[in-house]
């Protein structure tokens, strides 16, 4: 429950000056599935519940959609029936229960010796250093968790910082990219076509709103090379095979070969941004302008790393299970 604990607050609203006001402390509240301390076979099942909210806040987002957000889509889909309070179904606090699950899960994949970790590979333009494609190591992960935001490079995260305050400054917002690294899967999880290892990874990641991209490996860097600097060529100590290099990201026909999975997914700048904005108002068929209300997160990527880490776990986790129960 600790390292659960310790897992949730990494992505918790409010731990820093730059994230949401909005203050949670994301306490579990566990329903059923926990004997002493240790999952005892029921379902699992846990509340987390909201604390701090300013509903009212949202009140005009019926009418008047956010640019950027899902209010408009949502409107349509649900004939204007859609919980609007806090961004309802689409509301980045959905990822809470996204990182119990992946949170649980991470400790199962550990005692597999199967290690995930992430960090901020860009915001604003500015660059940490990458993942060692080939090295990456569970020391690589625990380093990241010791700077204020979760980057390599903690130079690279002052920059990062400043440019998160001076787009808040401006009541604008900031996006980014974060890489993701899974080192010890066993050569052999997942499957050709439709449940691929980078179908499942991707189907996952995309439940994480706000994130439009992803790329594995060296990605769309690979299509100005030759096939010949692309490929990585085999080799073997006599005990295991290996790729010298890791351009195909951990991943080959859908499948994993044993070498570190490496994926970099797009996150969005924050579309609640408190500039003016253009929209439409819905009942008078009218253009309109548009300023917000509420409590928003000026830069989304720094509590978005630790849920890019749960739904892998999960992706892993299923592809794990499905292997051991066809083997
Ligand atoms: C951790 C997290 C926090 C978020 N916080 C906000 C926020 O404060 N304000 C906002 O407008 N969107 C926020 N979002 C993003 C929206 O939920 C998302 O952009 C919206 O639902 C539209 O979906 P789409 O961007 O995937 O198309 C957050 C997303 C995540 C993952």
């Amino acid at each position: 429950m600790e390292k659960l604990r310790d897992f949730m607050q990494r992505r918790a609203p409010g731990r820093s000056n730059l994230s949401t006001k909005r203050k949670e402390s994301d306490e579990l509240e566990i329903l059923s599935g926990l004997s002493n301390g240790r999952l005892c076979g029921a379902p699992f099942c846990a509340v987390i519940r909201n604390s701090d909210t300013h509903s009212s806040d949202y009140n005009q987002l019926r009418d008047i959609p956010r640019p950027g957000h899902a209010d408009y889509t949502a409107g349509v889909k649900y004939r204007g029936y859609q919980d609007i309070a806090g961004g309802g179904h689409f509301s980045g606090r959905l990822t809470a229960p996204l990182c119990v699950a992946g949170g649980i899960v991470k400790q199962i994949l550990a005692a597999e010796r199967i290690y995930i970790g992430a960090h901020i590979e860009q915001i604003a333009g500015i660059h940490d250093v990458r993942f060692d494609p080939v090295n990456v190591n569970n020391d690589s992960f625990e380093q990241i968790l010791l700077n204020s935001i979760p980057v390599i490079d903690q130079d690279a995260g002052a920059k990062m910082e400043a440019s998160i305050h001076a787009a808040s400054d401006s009541c604008d917002s900031v996006g980014g990219v974060i890489e993701c690294a899974i080192i010890g899967a066993p050569v052999g999880l997942g499957d050709p076509m439709f449940e691929g290892m980078e179908n499942r990874i991707s189907s996952a990641i995309f439940a994480i709103p706000a994130i439009k991209g992803i790329e594995f490996g060296n990605g769309f860097e690979c299509t100005k090379l030759y096939g010949s600097e692309n490929n990585d060529s085999f080799h073997t100590d006599g005990n295991r095979i290996f790729t010298i290099t890791n351009n195909h990201g951990g991943i080959l026909g859908g499948i994993t070969s044993g070498m570190p999975i490496i994926f970099r997914v797009a996150v969005k700048p924050t579309p609640s941004i408190y500039k003016k904005q253009q929209s439409v108002s819905l009942s008078k068929m009218e253009n309109t302008e548009l300023s917000i209300k509420g409590r928003h997160d000026p830069c989304i990527v720094p509590r978005a790393v630790p849920c890019v880490e749960a739904v892998a776990a999960l992706a892993v986790y299923d592809a794990l299970f499905d292997m051991k129960k066809y083997s």
